[in-house]
Protein backbone atom coordinates (compact mmCIF):
# COMPACT_ATOMS: atom_id res chain seq x y z
CA UNK A 1 0.00 0.00 0.00
CA UNK A 2 1.12 3.07 -0.80
CA UNK A 3 2.34 5.79 2.18
CA UNK A 4 -1.63 6.85 3.58
CA UNK A 5 -2.25 9.98 4.07
CA UNK A 6 -5.05 9.86 7.14
CA UNK A 7 -8.02 12.06 8.54
CA UNK A 8 -9.35 11.34 11.48
CA UNK A 9 -12.88 12.22 12.21
CA UNK A 10 -13.64 13.85 15.68
CA UNK A 11 -11.02 15.61 17.53
CA UNK A 12 -11.93 14.82 21.38
CA UNK A 13 -9.84 13.13 24.15
CA UNK A 14 -9.25 10.41 21.77
CA UNK A 15 -8.60 11.57 18.14
CA UNK A 16 -6.15 14.70 18.90
CA UNK A 17 -3.76 11.98 20.23
CA UNK A 18 -4.27 10.08 17.95
CA UNK A 19 -3.93 12.63 15.04
CA UNK A 20 -1.00 13.93 17.11
CA UNK A 21 0.57 10.70 17.00
CA UNK A 22 -0.05 9.65 13.22
CA UNK A 23 1.31 12.82 12.35
CA UNK A 24 4.93 12.40 13.36
CA UNK A 25 5.08 9.90 10.51
CA UNK A 26 2.29 11.02 7.89
CA UNK A 27 0.34 13.48 6.61
CA UNK A 28 -2.30 13.66 8.30
CA UNK A 29 -6.03 15.72 8.44
CA UNK A 30 -7.82 16.27 12.12
CA UNK A 31 -11.89 16.99 10.71
CA UNK A 32 -14.13 18.37 13.75
CA UNK A 33 -17.51 19.36 13.17
CA UNK A 34 -16.97 21.71 16.37
CA UNK A 35 -15.64 25.02 14.67
CA UNK A 36 -13.98 26.13 18.38
CA UNK A 37 -12.34 23.29 18.80
CA UNK A 38 -10.66 24.11 15.21
CA UNK A 39 -9.62 27.24 15.53
CA UNK A 40 -8.32 26.50 19.19
CA UNK A 41 -6.29 23.73 17.61
CA UNK A 42 -5.08 25.90 14.93
CA UNK A 43 -3.66 28.16 17.85
CA UNK A 44 -1.92 25.52 19.44
CA UNK A 45 -4.72 25.37 22.35
CA UNK A 46 -6.06 21.98 23.62
CA UNK A 47 -8.76 22.06 26.30
CA UNK A 48 -8.59 18.46 27.10
CA UNK A 49 -4.66 18.87 27.87
CA UNK A 50 -4.50 15.49 26.68
CA UNK A 51 -1.70 16.47 24.41
CA UNK A 52 1.34 18.63 25.36
CA UNK A 53 1.32 21.93 23.64
CA UNK A 54 5.33 21.58 22.92
CA UNK A 55 4.12 18.39 21.07
CA UNK A 56 1.08 19.84 19.31
CA UNK A 57 3.13 22.54 18.22
CA UNK A 58 6.19 20.48 16.42
CA UNK A 59 3.03 18.76 14.52
CA UNK A 60 0.48 21.76 13.19
CA UNK A 61 0.48 22.86 9.74
CA UNK A 62 -1.00 25.79 8.99
CA UNK A 63 -1.72 24.20 5.19
CA UNK A 64 -3.19 21.18 3.77
CA UNK A 65 -0.36 19.40 2.00
CA UNK A 66 0.80 15.94 1.52
CA UNK A 67 3.62 16.75 3.98
CA UNK A 68 4.09 15.13 7.41
CA UNK A 69 1.82 16.52 9.82
CA UNK A 70 -1.48 17.88 11.35
CA UNK A 71 -3.88 19.70 9.43
CA UNK A 72 -7.11 20.82 11.45
CA UNK A 73 -10.53 21.06 9.82
CA UNK A 74 -14.23 21.70 9.64
CA UNK A 75 -14.33 21.93 5.96
CA UNK A 76 -15.01 18.28 4.31
CA UNK A 77 -12.98 18.89 1.06
CA UNK A 78 -9.79 19.03 3.34
CA UNK A 79 -10.10 15.04 3.76
CA UNK A 80 -11.33 14.19 -0.11
CA UNK A 81 -8.07 13.52 -0.63
CA UNK A 82 -6.99 11.02 2.05
CA UNK A 83 -6.86 6.78 1.96
CA UNK A 84 -7.39 6.16 5.61
CA UNK A 85 -10.63 7.46 7.61
CA UNK A 86 -10.57 6.85 11.50
CA UNK A 87 -13.63 7.77 13.18
CA UNK A 88 -13.27 8.37 16.40
CA UNK A 89 -16.15 10.34 17.90
CA UNK A 90 -18.77 10.24 20.88
CA UNK A 91 -20.84 7.04 21.59
CA UNK A 92 -22.96 7.73 23.96
CA UNK A 93 -26.00 6.62 25.87
CA UNK A 94 -29.58 8.67 26.47
CA UNK A 95 -31.74 8.79 29.21
CA UNK A 96 -32.79 5.41 28.85
CA UNK A 97 -29.27 4.20 28.84
CA UNK A 98 -29.82 3.33 25.52
CA UNK A 99 -26.70 3.21 22.56
CA UNK A 100 -26.76 6.54 20.68
CA UNK A 101 -25.43 5.98 17.48
CA UNK A 102 -26.27 9.19 15.89
CA UNK A 103 -21.79 10.78 15.93
CA UNK A 104 -21.16 7.97 14.25
CA UNK A 105 -23.67 7.63 12.00
CA UNK A 106 -22.85 10.88 11.04
CA UNK A 107 -19.38 10.33 10.60
CA UNK A 108 -20.09 7.23 8.67
CA UNK A 109 -22.19 9.70 6.51
CA UNK A 110 -19.57 12.29 6.07
CA UNK A 111 -16.25 9.59 4.98
CA UNK A 112 -19.22 8.18 2.49
CA UNK A 113 -19.19 11.27 0.90
CA UNK A 114 -15.62 11.50 0.12
CA UNK A 115 -14.91 8.27 0.02
CA UNK A 116 -13.16 6.57 -2.64
CA UNK A 117 -12.19 3.09 -4.34
CA UNK A 118 -9.46 1.20 -2.67
CA UNK A 119 -9.96 3.82 0.76
CA UNK A 120 -9.98 2.16 4.10
CA UNK A 121 -12.11 3.14 7.17
CA UNK A 122 -11.17 2.46 10.83
CA UNK A 123 -13.27 2.80 13.64
CA UNK A 124 -12.13 3.54 17.03
CA UNK A 125 -14.97 4.55 19.11
CA UNK A 126 -16.46 2.13 21.74
CA UNK A 127 -19.82 0.26 20.71
CA UNK A 128 -20.90 -3.14 21.25
CA UNK A 129 -19.82 -5.81 18.59
CA UNK A 130 -21.76 -5.51 14.85
CA UNK A 131 -21.94 -1.64 15.15
CA UNK A 132 -18.99 -1.67 12.63
CA UNK A 133 -20.00 -3.65 10.05
CA UNK A 134 -24.02 -3.97 11.09
CA UNK A 135 -24.85 -0.14 11.43
CA UNK A 136 -21.61 1.86 10.34
CA UNK A 137 -20.25 0.38 6.97
CA UNK A 138 -24.37 -0.03 5.46
CA UNK A 139 -24.02 3.75 5.72
CA UNK A 140 -21.47 4.58 4.03
CA UNK A 141 -21.94 1.97 1.43
CA UNK A 142 -25.40 4.21 1.35
CA UNK A 143 -23.62 7.42 0.77
CA UNK A 144 -20.76 6.55 -0.86
CA UNK A 145 -22.25 3.94 -3.68
CA UNK A 146 -19.22 1.49 -3.25
CA UNK A 147 -19.51 -1.71 -2.10
CA UNK A 148 -17.72 -3.00 1.40
CA UNK A 149 -15.07 -5.31 0.39
CA UNK A 150 -15.15 -5.11 -2.86
CA UNK A 151 -14.63 -1.46 -3.60
CA UNK A 152 -13.15 -0.28 0.25
CA UNK A 153 -12.35 -2.10 3.25
CA UNK A 154 -12.91 -1.17 7.24
CA UNK A 155 -10.87 -2.05 10.58
CA UNK A 156 -11.62 -1.66 13.88
CA UNK A 157 -9.26 -0.46 16.57
CA UNK A 158 -10.40 0.30 19.75
CA UNK A 159 -8.70 3.29 21.97
CA UNK A 160 -7.98 2.50 25.50
CA UNK A 161 -6.01 6.07 26.29
CA UNK A 162 -6.43 7.20 30.07
CA UNK A 163 -7.13 10.77 30.09
CA UNK A 164 -5.41 12.76 32.80
CA UNK A 165 -2.53 10.18 32.67
CA UNK A 166 0.57 10.97 31.63
CA UNK A 167 2.38 7.67 31.68
CA UNK A 168 0.08 5.29 29.83
CA UNK A 169 0.18 7.97 27.05
CA UNK A 170 -1.28 6.53 22.93
CA UNK A 171 1.86 5.19 22.11
CA UNK A 172 2.75 3.15 25.18
CA UNK A 173 -0.32 1.48 25.14
CA UNK A 174 -0.79 -1.93 23.15
CA UNK A 175 -3.45 -1.64 20.33
CA UNK A 176 -5.89 -4.20 19.45
CA UNK A 177 -6.04 -4.01 15.80
CA UNK A 178 -8.62 -5.72 13.16
CA UNK A 179 -9.59 -5.74 9.53
CA UNK A 180 -12.17 -6.72 7.20
CA UNK A 181 -10.25 -9.14 4.93
CA UNK A 182 -6.66 -10.90 6.47
CA UNK A 183 -4.88 -8.80 3.83
CA UNK A 184 -6.51 -5.36 5.25
CA UNK A 185 -6.17 -6.53 8.72
CA UNK A 186 -2.19 -6.89 8.22
CA UNK A 187 -2.21 -3.23 6.48
CA UNK A 188 -4.41 -1.73 9.14
CA UNK A 189 -2.06 -3.54 12.24
CA UNK A 190 1.35 -2.21 9.79
CA UNK A 191 -0.06 1.37 10.12
CA UNK A 192 -0.65 1.15 13.69
CA UNK A 193 2.48 -0.70 14.14
CA UNK A 194 4.10 2.42 12.36
CA UNK A 195 3.25 4.08 15.21
CA UNK A 196 2.47 2.45 18.94
CA UNK A 197 5.69 1.66 20.70
CA UNK A 198 4.06 -0.71 22.20
CA UNK A 199 2.94 -2.85 19.93
CA UNK A 200 -0.41 -3.98 18.21
CA UNK A 201 -3.01 -7.25 19.04
CA UNK A 202 -4.33 -8.55 15.64
CA UNK A 203 -7.97 -9.31 16.58
CA UNK A 204 -9.54 -12.07 14.22
CA UNK A 205 -12.32 -10.07 13.70
CA UNK A 206 -13.61 -6.64 13.54
CA UNK A 207 -16.49 -8.09 16.25
CA UNK A 208 -13.99 -9.47 18.21
CA UNK A 209 -11.97 -6.69 18.23
CA UNK A 210 -15.02 -4.57 19.45
CA UNK A 211 -15.72 -6.86 21.88
CA UNK A 212 -12.84 -6.78 23.35
CA UNK A 213 -12.83 -3.53 24.38
CA UNK A 214 -16.23 -2.87 25.70
CA UNK A 215 -15.74 -5.80 27.86
CA UNK A 216 -12.06 -4.19 29.21
CA UNK A 217 -14.54 -1.11 30.70
CA UNK A 218 -17.76 -3.74 31.62
CA UNK A 219 -15.12 -5.87 33.67
CA UNK A 220 -13.51 -2.80 35.49
CA UNK A 221 -17.33 -1.92 36.19
CA UNK A 222 -18.08 -5.09 37.75
CA UNK A 223 -14.80 -5.23 39.70
CA UNK A 224 -15.77 -1.08 41.15
CA UNK A 225 -18.98 -2.66 41.59
CA UNK A 226 -18.49 -5.26 44.26
CA UNK A 227 -15.79 -3.33 46.27
CA UNK A 228 -18.76 -0.38 46.29
CA UNK A 229 -21.11 -2.95 47.33
CA UNK A 230 -18.52 -3.96 49.76
CA UNK A 231 -18.19 -0.57 51.28
CA UNK A 232 -22.24 -0.30 51.93
CA UNK A 233 -21.88 -3.58 53.81
CA UNK A 234 -18.96 -3.03 56.06
CA UNK A 235 -20.28 0.92 56.73
CA UNK A 236 -23.22 -1.01 58.27
CA UNK A 237 -21.45 -3.12 59.90
CA UNK A 238 -19.13 0.06 61.42
CA UNK A 239 -15.72 -1.68 59.60
CA UNK A 240 -13.09 0.92 57.81
CA UNK A 241 -13.42 -0.79 53.87
CA UNK A 242 -9.97 0.70 53.51
CA UNK A 243 -8.32 -1.43 56.26
CA UNK A 244 -10.48 -4.40 55.28
CA UNK A 245 -9.27 -3.66 51.17
CA UNK A 246 -5.57 -3.08 52.37
CA UNK A 247 -5.39 -6.55 54.65
CA UNK A 248 -7.17 -8.47 51.77
CA UNK A 249 -4.39 -6.67 48.95
CA UNK A 250 -1.63 -8.38 50.93
CA UNK A 251 -2.45 -12.00 49.01
CA UNK A 252 -1.36 -12.16 45.41
CA UNK A 253 -4.44 -12.56 43.25
CA UNK A 254 -6.88 -10.04 45.25
CA UNK A 255 -7.41 -7.86 42.74
CA UNK A 256 -6.65 -4.03 43.55
CA UNK A 257 -9.93 -2.14 43.42
CA UNK A 258 -11.00 0.67 45.14
CA UNK A 259 -14.61 1.88 45.66
CA UNK A 260 -15.47 5.53 44.58
CA UNK A 261 -17.97 7.48 42.01
CA UNK A 262 -17.87 5.65 38.24
CA UNK A 263 -18.70 8.54 35.63
CA UNK A 264 -17.25 9.67 32.33
CA UNK A 265 -18.58 8.30 29.20
CA UNK A 266 -16.28 4.74 29.44
CA UNK A 267 -16.81 2.39 32.36
CA UNK A 268 -20.04 3.75 32.96
CA UNK A 269 -21.58 3.97 29.73
CA UNK A 270 -19.89 0.76 27.94
CA UNK A 271 -21.70 -1.80 29.78
CA UNK A 272 -24.93 -0.22 28.66
CA UNK A 273 -23.62 -0.89 25.26
CA UNK A 274 -22.75 -4.68 25.95
CA UNK A 275 -26.01 -5.34 27.60
CA UNK A 276 -27.87 -3.81 24.91
CA UNK A 277 -26.87 -6.05 22.55
CA UNK A 278 -26.82 -9.45 25.05
CA UNK A 279 -31.07 -8.10 25.07
CA UNK A 280 -31.23 -8.47 21.39
CA UNK A 281 -30.40 -11.60 21.31
CA UNK A 282 -32.77 -12.42 24.07
CA UNK A 283 -30.04 -12.67 27.15
CA UNK A 284 -30.96 -10.72 30.75
CA UNK A 285 -27.09 -9.71 31.39
CA UNK A 286 -27.90 -9.74 35.02
CA UNK A 287 -24.46 -9.30 36.36
CA UNK A 288 -23.33 -6.31 33.78
CA UNK A 289 -27.00 -4.36 34.67
CA UNK A 290 -26.58 -4.96 38.56
CA UNK A 291 -22.87 -3.58 38.58
CA UNK A 292 -24.53 -0.70 37.16
CA UNK A 293 -27.15 -0.04 39.11
CA UNK A 294 -24.80 -0.53 42.04
CA UNK A 295 -22.42 2.08 40.82
CA UNK A 296 -25.24 4.41 39.65
CA UNK A 297 -26.35 4.26 43.72
CA UNK A 298 -23.31 5.86 45.17
CA UNK A 299 -23.90 9.36 44.70
CA UNK A 300 -26.45 9.22 46.63
CA UNK A 301 -25.41 7.12 49.37
CA UNK A 302 -22.31 9.30 49.69
CA UNK A 303 -24.49 12.17 50.39
CA UNK A 304 -26.61 9.87 53.14
CA UNK A 305 -23.24 9.59 54.77
CA UNK A 306 -22.08 13.27 54.93
CA UNK A 307 -25.64 13.98 56.43
CA UNK A 308 -25.40 11.09 59.00
CA UNK A 309 -21.89 12.11 59.95
CA UNK A 310 -23.57 15.59 60.53
CA UNK A 311 -26.09 14.54 62.76
CA UNK A 312 -24.16 12.67 64.63
CA UNK A 313 -22.10 15.81 65.67
CA UNK A 314 -25.51 17.73 66.12
CA UNK A 315 -24.59 19.74 63.31
CA UNK A 316 -28.36 21.70 61.37
CA UNK A 317 -28.90 20.19 57.93
CA UNK A 318 -30.64 22.83 56.58
CA UNK A 319 -29.06 25.62 55.07
CA UNK A 320 -25.34 23.78 56.26
CA UNK A 321 -23.12 25.01 53.90
CA UNK A 322 -20.96 22.28 52.00
CA UNK A 323 -17.69 22.55 50.09
CA UNK A 324 -17.20 19.73 47.50
CA UNK A 325 -13.50 19.65 46.52
CA UNK A 326 -13.69 18.30 42.99
CA UNK A 327 -16.36 18.21 39.96
CA UNK A 328 -14.59 16.12 36.97
CA UNK A 329 -15.68 12.65 36.69
CA UNK A 330 -12.05 11.98 37.40
CA UNK A 331 -8.55 13.27 39.07
CA UNK A 332 -6.19 15.25 37.27
CA UNK A 333 -8.30 15.80 34.36
CA UNK A 334 -10.85 18.66 33.45
CA UNK A 335 -13.95 16.20 32.00
CA UNK A 336 -17.18 16.94 33.57
CA UNK A 337 -18.99 14.54 31.36
CA UNK A 338 -21.24 12.34 33.30
CA UNK A 339 -19.68 12.84 36.47
CA UNK A 340 -21.58 11.40 39.18
CA UNK A 341 -20.19 14.17 42.02
CA UNK A 342 -23.56 15.34 40.28
CA UNK A 343 -25.30 13.09 41.96
CA UNK A 344 -24.05 13.68 45.56
CA UNK A 345 -24.65 17.52 45.19
CA UNK A 346 -28.09 16.68 43.76
CA UNK A 347 -28.88 14.24 46.73
CA UNK A 348 -27.11 16.97 49.00
CA UNK A 349 -29.62 19.46 47.97
CA UNK A 350 -32.37 18.02 48.66
CA UNK A 351 -31.80 17.75 52.62
CA UNK A 352 -31.92 22.02 51.77
CA UNK A 353 -28.38 22.53 51.93
CA UNK A 354 -25.76 24.82 50.26
CA UNK A 355 -23.36 23.64 48.04
CA UNK A 356 -20.51 25.04 46.44
CA UNK A 357 -17.94 23.66 44.46
CA UNK A 358 -14.20 24.03 44.35
CA UNK A 359 -12.20 22.31 41.36
CA UNK A 360 -9.18 23.36 39.59
CA UNK A 361 -9.58 21.47 36.72
CA UNK A 362 -12.97 22.28 36.13
CA UNK A 363 -13.76 24.44 33.64
CA UNK A 364 -16.69 26.93 35.35
CA UNK A 365 -18.30 27.90 31.99
CA UNK A 366 -18.83 24.32 31.27
CA UNK A 367 -19.78 22.96 34.70
CA UNK A 368 -22.38 26.13 34.53
CA UNK A 369 -24.01 25.28 31.03
CA UNK A 370 -23.86 21.66 31.61
CA UNK A 371 -24.93 21.27 35.59
CA UNK A 372 -26.28 24.85 36.24
CA UNK A 373 -23.68 24.69 39.37
CA UNK A 374 -21.24 27.04 39.82
CA UNK A 375 -17.57 26.05 40.42
CA UNK A 376 -14.67 28.02 41.04
CA UNK A 377 -10.81 27.14 40.02
CA UNK A 378 -9.98 28.96 43.31
CA UNK A 379 -10.26 27.74 46.74
CA UNK A 380 -13.16 29.42 48.87
CA UNK A 381 -11.58 31.99 51.38
CA UNK A 382 -14.53 30.60 53.88
CA UNK A 383 -15.17 27.84 56.49
CA UNK A 384 -18.20 25.15 55.77
CA UNK A 385 -20.09 22.88 58.24
CA UNK A 386 -18.68 19.76 56.00
CA UNK A 387 -16.09 19.00 53.52
CA UNK A 388 -16.56 16.14 50.66
CA UNK A 389 -13.37 15.21 48.85
CA UNK A 390 -14.73 13.94 45.74
CA UNK A 391 -11.70 14.01 42.97
CA UNK A 392 -8.58 12.98 43.85
CA UNK A 393 -7.22 16.05 42.30
CA UNK A 394 -3.34 16.09 42.95
CA UNK A 395 -3.70 19.92 44.61
CA UNK A 396 -6.30 18.66 47.42
CA UNK A 397 -3.22 17.15 48.72
CA UNK A 398 -1.52 19.76 49.93
CA UNK A 399 -5.15 21.62 50.81
CA UNK A 400 -5.58 22.76 54.84
CA UNK A 401 -8.51 21.85 55.29
CA UNK A 402 -8.17 23.60 58.65
CA UNK A 403 -8.82 26.68 56.60
CA UNK A 404 -11.86 25.48 55.35
CA UNK A 405 -13.60 23.83 58.36
CA UNK A 406 -15.95 25.28 60.96
CA UNK A 407 -15.11 23.71 64.79
CA UNK A 408 -17.43 20.85 64.07
CA UNK A 409 -17.19 20.43 60.60
CA UNK A 410 -16.96 17.13 59.56
CA UNK A 411 -15.02 15.58 56.31
CA UNK A 412 -15.55 12.99 53.58
CA UNK A 413 -12.91 11.58 51.63
CA UNK A 414 -14.34 9.66 48.60
CA UNK A 415 -11.10 9.25 47.41
CA UNK A 416 -9.00 7.92 50.89
CA UNK A 417 -6.52 10.35 50.28
CA UNK A 418 -6.91 11.93 52.98
CA UNK A 419 -5.08 10.89 56.19
CA UNK A 420 -7.32 9.33 59.04
CA UNK A 421 -6.46 12.32 60.94
CA UNK A 422 -7.64 14.54 58.09
CA UNK A 423 -11.13 13.01 57.78
CA UNK A 424 -13.85 11.49 59.77
CA UNK A 425 -14.84 8.89 57.21
CA UNK A 426 -14.09 7.29 53.82
CA UNK A 427 -16.21 5.58 51.16
N1 LIG B 1 -12.02 9.57 26.46
C1 LIG B 1 -11.67 8.33 26.77
O1 LIG B 1 -11.13 8.07 27.84
C2 LIG B 1 -11.85 7.21 25.84
C3 LIG B 1 -10.99 6.10 25.93
C4 LIG B 1 -11.16 5.05 25.07
C5 LIG B 1 -12.19 5.09 24.15
N2 LIG B 1 -13.04 6.17 24.08
C6 LIG B 1 -14.08 6.17 23.09
O2 LIG B 1 -13.66 6.98 22.00
C7 LIG B 1 -14.78 7.65 21.42
C8 LIG B 1 -14.54 9.14 21.43
O3 LIG B 1 -14.47 9.59 22.78
P1 LIG B 1 -13.85 10.99 23.18
O4 LIG B 1 -13.72 10.97 24.66
O5 LIG B 1 -12.65 11.29 22.35
O6 LIG B 1 -15.03 11.96 22.75
P2 LIG B 1 -14.98 13.55 22.70
O7 LIG B 1 -16.36 14.02 22.93
O8 LIG B 1 -13.86 14.06 23.53
O9 LIG B 1 -14.58 13.86 21.20
C9 LIG B 1 -15.35 13.60 20.12
C10 LIG B 1 -15.12 14.67 19.07
O10 LIG B 1 -15.84 14.28 17.94
C11 LIG B 1 -16.44 15.42 17.37
N3 LIG B 1 -17.57 14.97 16.56
C12 LIG B 1 -18.78 14.55 16.97
N4 LIG B 1 -19.51 14.17 15.91
C13 LIG B 1 -18.73 14.35 14.81
C14 LIG B 1 -18.92 14.16 13.42
N5 LIG B 1 -20.06 13.66 12.95
N6 LIG B 1 -17.92 14.47 12.58
C15 LIG B 1 -16.76 14.97 13.07
N7 LIG B 1 -16.52 15.18 14.35
C16 LIG B 1 -17.50 14.87 15.22
C17 LIG B 1 -16.82 16.27 18.55
O11 LIG B 1 -16.99 17.63 18.17
C18 LIG B 1 -15.64 16.05 19.50
O12 LIG B 1 -14.64 17.02 19.31
C19 LIG B 1 -15.99 7.20 22.23
O13 LIG B 1 -16.57 6.10 21.60
C20 LIG B 1 -15.39 6.78 23.56
O14 LIG B 1 -16.19 5.82 24.20
C21 LIG B 1 -12.86 7.24 24.90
Amino acid sequence: MKKPKIAIIGLGYVGLPLARLFATKYAVVGFDINTQRIEELHAGKDTTLEVVEADLEKVLKSENTQEIGLYCSSGIEDIRDCTVYIVTVPTPVDKNNRAVLTPLLKASETVGSVLKKEDIVIYESTVYPGVTEEECLPEIERVSGLKFNVDFYAGYSPERINPGDKKHTIEHILKVTSGSTPEIAIIVDDLYKSVIIAGTHLAPTIKVAEASKVIENSQRDINIAFVNELAKIFGLMGIDTQDVLEAARTKWNFLPFTPGLVGGHCIGVDPYYLAQKAQEFGYHPGIILAGRQLNDSMGEYVASQVIKLMIDRDLKIKNAEILILGITFKENCPDIRNTKVMDVISSLRTYNTHVEVYDPWANPKEVQESYGVISSKKCPNKKFDAIVLAVGHAEFLDLDLNLLKKPEAVVYDVKNILSKEDRDKSL
